[in-house]
């Protein structure tokens, strides 16, 4: 369904992504891995059309992102969502404004009926009734949770998480991990891209894991793949976790 094809993009003189191609597979959880600082961030920002490549490009059902007319662009971008790495919510704003303002944005609906829906998010977040608390009131696990209610409000199709677990204690980024997948389920089988350091959760969830080394994915397949895969780039990348928590 949504096709990267030899994205490259470089800021200055800095060649970040040098010829990336990936396929995302609709209705799975594919989890992009890979070091700091080596484009992850920017690739997403690439889907969800934040950042325009130098050369290459994103396909949305055959479609390419970058030639589709505004008005087309701005009606896919709807079915897009996404957990940005620090929740970015808005921080002046109350949770129930963080979670509304993409209703009262891109719908007509009645202030009822996104009370309604901002309720009903809260509850899939299990944190009910903090609609007007701020952000600054609210512990990491909390704001990435309402960033998650926030990014799916508009029920996308494509869900996208920016190390959502990144920071947290196991405990909650085990409830985020649960999150994701009943999201996934919630969403009638959406499709997830999530950028994660967390080996264990990668493998848990994925579906499809990628990684992304030099500006390139140099390595695709199934968590299991993964695993015992002999790329010595994946191997250095996986064996000190591995070797920490036992993962056979
Ligand atoms: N808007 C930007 N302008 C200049 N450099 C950027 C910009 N966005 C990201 N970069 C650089 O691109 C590289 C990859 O960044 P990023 O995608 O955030 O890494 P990560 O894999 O940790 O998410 C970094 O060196 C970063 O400094
Ligand atoms: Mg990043």
């Amino acid at each position: 369904m949504l096709e990267i094809r030899n994205l490259k993009k470089s800021f200055g003189d800095h060649e970040v992504l040098k010829g990336l191609s990936l396929n995302i597979p609709s209705g799975k959880i594919t989890v992009i891995i890979g070091g700091s600082g080596t484009g992850k961030s920017v690739l997403l920002k690439h889907i969800i059309g934040l950042i325009e490549p130098d050369e290459g490009q994103i396909l949305l059902d055959g479609e390419s992102l970058y030639e589709m007319t505004s008005e087309t662009l701005k009606k896919q971008r709807m079915r897009f969502g996404m957990l940005f790495q620090d929740a970015a919510l808005f921080d002046s704003m109350t949770v129930y404004e963080n979670i509304a303002f993409p209703l009262i944005e891109h719908t007509d609906w009645s202030e009822a009926e996104v009370t309604r829906v901002v309720k009903h998010k809260l509850e899939q977040i299990r944190l009910p009734g903090i609609e007007e608390k701020f952000p600054s009131e609210l512990s990491g696990g909390m704001r990435k949770r309402v960033g998650l209610a926030r990014a799916t409000a508009l029920e996308p199709e494509i869900v996208l998480y920016d190390e959502p677990t990144t920071g947290l204690d196991p405990v909650t980024s085990k409830a985020i991990d649960d999150l994701i997948v009943q999201t996934q389920n919630n969403l009638k089988n959406a499709t997830s891209i999530i950028i994660s350091h967390d080996i264990p959760s990668t493998l848990r969830i994925a579906n499809q894991v990628a990684m992304l080394h030099d500006g390139r994915i140099v390595e695709v397949g199934s968590p299991k793949d993964i695993l015992h895969s002999k790329n010595p780039i994946v191997r250095e990348f996986l064996d000190p976790v591995i070797d920490q928590i036992g993962v056979a």
